[in-house]
This record gives C-alpha cells, structure tokens and sequence, in this order.
C-alpha cells in the first residue's frame, strides 16, 4: 500500500502573494488542490497527508473537501523536513500497513500521474529510495563568499531533482529517526537517506513537475494550463 505525503506548509516568501503559496489558485484552484488531485489520478497512491500551515488548517481542509476521504490534512512544522516527519507519523497512524511513501511538493502541483507512477513501480520493484531527475541545462558554478567563482563543475554528472521522491517505509522512516542530530533539516527526502547510506536511485523526471517558486514560475503555469 503507498501513501503521499504532501508538505504544503510553507509560507511562499519567494513567491510573495498574501497568503501561503499552496493556496494561491491557478486556473481557479489553490496549488494544493491540484497537487493532491495529481497524486490521487495516478491511481496507486491509496491516502494522502497533507501538512498545512497551522494558521490555514480549516482553509486548506476546505480547499481538498471535494477530493473525497483519501485526504488527512495535519499541521506542519517549522521547516519542511519537520513537516514531512509530522506527516510521515500521521499517515502510519492512519495506515498503519503502508509500504511505500511518497512525499510530493505541494509546490509542484502539476507533475503529471504518471511521473508518480513511475515512482512508485521503481520502489515497488525493490529500489527502496527513488527520485525523478532531469538533466541540468544551465552551468553551474561554485562561488566563495563575495560571490568570486571557485570552480564549475561537470555538468554532465548533476541532475536537478524533483517529487515525488519515493521510498520503502522503514528506510523513510531510519532517515526521519535521527536526522536532527544527524546534521539537521534537508532540503530534500533523499538528502536524509543518503545520511544512512542508503543508496538512492533515480528515475527521469518531467518538465512539467517544476516547483512553483517565483511569480514568474506562477505565470508559466497559468499559460500552460490555458493551453
Ligand atoms: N514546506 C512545508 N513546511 C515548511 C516549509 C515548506 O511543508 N515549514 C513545503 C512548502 O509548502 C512546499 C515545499 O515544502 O510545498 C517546498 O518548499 P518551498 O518551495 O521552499 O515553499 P515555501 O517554503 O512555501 O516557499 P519559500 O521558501 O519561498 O518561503
Ligand atoms: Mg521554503
């Protein structure tokens, strides 16, 4: 049985709208909304957990109602790694029987179902940590603190990294276990699971899973969805 976890708990400083992003709408409804509904039309992903800003959690209920009783919504924390972890124990609370784990940006709200099922059949296959990869396209360079390039490193071998990230759940849960004293939050669920060793695989990723950081980012999709 897989379950997602959702962490929508984020204030969206970058994006800089008045309320927080995973409820700013797009095409009529809030980014959490479809985020959720993306994961629930892949048709593997049997419950998902949803960490809300405490301050939005009637709001952010609301706003996933019509998505039916597949849907717990759980305050988030500080950080989202804290968010995750919050809504990691919520969902085996819930589904004590889940075997695999998804956790899916909110912010990434139109990542197209079958990039979460490709997810899930690699975890499902054996590989117990997985994420969808795309090339790098820019440069990347290093640079000290005064903003003077170090070096540039081979582009050939980076990968930017997108959600949903999936994993078996005892090895999400090893990763989630220590990480505060393991070196603290990450940015990604991964980053956690590389700590324990645990080697993480990849699989290609999907130009339309892009994270929604900036108001240019919110434009971009509001144009392809009115495609
Ligand atoms: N997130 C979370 N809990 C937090 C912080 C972030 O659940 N305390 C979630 C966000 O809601 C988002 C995802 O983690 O879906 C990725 O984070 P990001 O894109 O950085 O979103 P925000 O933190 O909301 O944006 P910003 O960093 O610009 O404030
Ligand atoms: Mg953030």
């Amino acid at each position: 049985m897989t379950v997602a976890l959702v962490p929508a708990a984020g204030r969206g400083e970058r994006l800089g709208a008045e309320r927080p992003k995973a409820l700013v709408p797009v095409h009529g409804l809030p980014l959490v909304t479809h985020a959720v509904r993306g994961l629930l039309n892949a048709g593997c992903v049997r419950h998902v957990v949803v960490a809300a800003p405490l301050a939005n959690l009637a709001e952010m209920t609301a706003a996933l109602a019509d998505l039916g009783a597949d849907v717990t919504v759980v305050p988030g924390g500080a950080d989202r790694t804290e968010s995750v972890r919050l809504a990691l124990h919520a969902a085996l609370a819930v589904l004590p029987e889940t075997r695999i784990v998804l956790v899916h940006d909110a912010a990434r709200a139109f990542t197209p179902p079958a990039l979460v099922r490709s997810v899930t059949a690699a975890v499902a296959a054996g590989a117990a940590a997985v994420v969808p990869v795309m090339p790098v396209t820019d440069t990347v360079k290093r640079v000290d603190a005064a903003g003077v390039v170090v070096e540039t490193p081979s582009r050939v071998d980076l990968r930017a990294v997108q959600t949903p990230q999936g994993f078996a759940v005892d090895v999400l849960l090893r990763a989630y276990e220590g990480y505060a004293v393991a070196g603290g939050a990450a940015t990604d669920d991964a980053g956690l699971v590389e700590r324990i060793g645990v080697p993480v695989h990849t699989v290609p990723g999907d130009v339309a899973a892009m994270k929604i950081t900036t108001a240019f980012d919110l434009a971009v999709a509001e144009a392809v969805l009115a495609r």
